[in-house]
């Protein structure tokens, strides 16, 4: 199953909305519609949003002779949501192609997705070997946090592809899915792809994760990446920076796994990362019925920032960074895992 895939000329993709009591495929002719897909998160996950970018030029560039107008509306999908950096770095990567044509961007898009595919498959085998490595011998119980997996990139995901490796590998122990207030894309979408997996989990509320992970209920903690800065420090789901907290104290390994394209060389550090700020309709309210009394205000930050010193590692499709034992910057020397 692909989550999002360039089909007849137009983008396919999976109305993640509508999980897990619907799996209904959403058919994107109109690049502003495609906006409001990402900013409704029916595409959502830092890699799918890479693909969603590129493909969404492809869409403009195939569908008018305007350069200015496929300029126009790449700024408008480049900015609609502000923290995953694939999503720039998709749209600028089939941009760059616009000087050669439509055929060049749709070619380049294309290559973006068949590239997503193969990091994901990479990253999976980086991940477990790592895990392998940190806890030899045993099968390994894993805590995630929203959706890192096949429904956030094209296939398979980032550590949940890591997870599903090690399924595969049979060194999967019970996996603990934080739910992920408040969209919860961990009860919805993670806990739907764990079970296609046939592997087993249970879903709990994200304020039990660092008391689990004290009471030894889990070995590691998964989590994917929306940005990462070129020191290291690390942009997620909002509750990834409490079970980093929590993994330290509990002497857990905290692993980011994410593609290269994840990592923002232009960021110097977490403080200068834009975290989006989504509606507190989202937090005082669930499917339109109110959990606040009315008036009620809310902060919701969609995402919070880990710093680097509380990763054990960065796992990308290339190479296995610790930033926490003195390895260069995220940016610089490739170092592969040792199995
Ligand atoms: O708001 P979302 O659902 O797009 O947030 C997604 C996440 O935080 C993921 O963990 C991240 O994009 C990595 S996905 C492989």
């Amino acid at each position: 199953m692909r989550t999002i895939d360039w089909v007849d000329g137009g983008i396919e993709l999976v109305d993640q909305t509508r999980l897990p009591h619907e799996f209904l495929r959403l058919r994107v002719t109109d690049p502003d519609a495609l906006v409001d897909a990402v900013q409704r998160l029916a595409v959502r996950g830092a890699p799918a949003l890479g693909v969603a970018g590129a493909l969404g030029v492809a869409l403009l560039a195939t569908s008018t002779d305007s350069s200015e107008e496929v300029r126009s509306g790449a700024r408008r999908l480049r900015d609609a949501r502000p923290t995953a950096v694939n999503l720039s770095w998709g749209v600028d990567r089939a941009l760059r192609q616009l000087d050669r044509g439509a055929q060049a961007v749709l070619t380049e898009a294309l290559a973006v997705r068949d590239e997503d595919i193969a990091a994901s498959v990479a990253m999976g085998e980086n991940g477990a070997a790592t895990l392998r490595e940190l806890l030899p011998g045993r099968s390994i119980r894993a805590m995630t946090v929203c959706n890192a997996g096949g429904l956030a990139a094209v296939e398979r995901g980032t550590a949940l592809s890591v997870v599903q490796t090690l399924h595969e590998q049979g060194r999967l122990g019970h996996t603990l899915v934080t739910e992920t207030r408040p969209l919860l894309q961990g009860a919805r979408l993670t806990a739907w792809e764990l079970r296609r997996m046939g592997a087993e989990h249970s879903v709990i509320v994200d304020s039990a994760g660092p008391f689990l992970l004290n009471r030894d209920y889990a070995d590691a903690v998964l989590v994917g990446a929306d940005r990462i800065a070129a020191n290291g420090d690390t942009a997620n789901k909002v509750g990834s920076f409490s079970l980093a907290l929590a993994a330290r104290q509990a002497g857990v390994p905290f692993l980011v796994v994410a593609p290269e394209s994840s990592i923002d060389p232009e960021t110097p550090g977490g403080d200068d990362i834009a975290v989006e700020e989504r509606d507190a309709s989202e937090v005082v309210a669930f499917d339109g019925i109110a959990t606040a009394p009315e008036g009620t205000g809310a902060l919701n930050p969609a995402f919070d920032v880990t710093p680097a010193e509380l990763i054990t590692a960065i796992v990308t499709e290339n190479r296995v960074v610790r930033p926490g034992r003195g390895t260069p910057p995220v940016g610089t020397v490739p170092e592969r895992p040792q199995d």
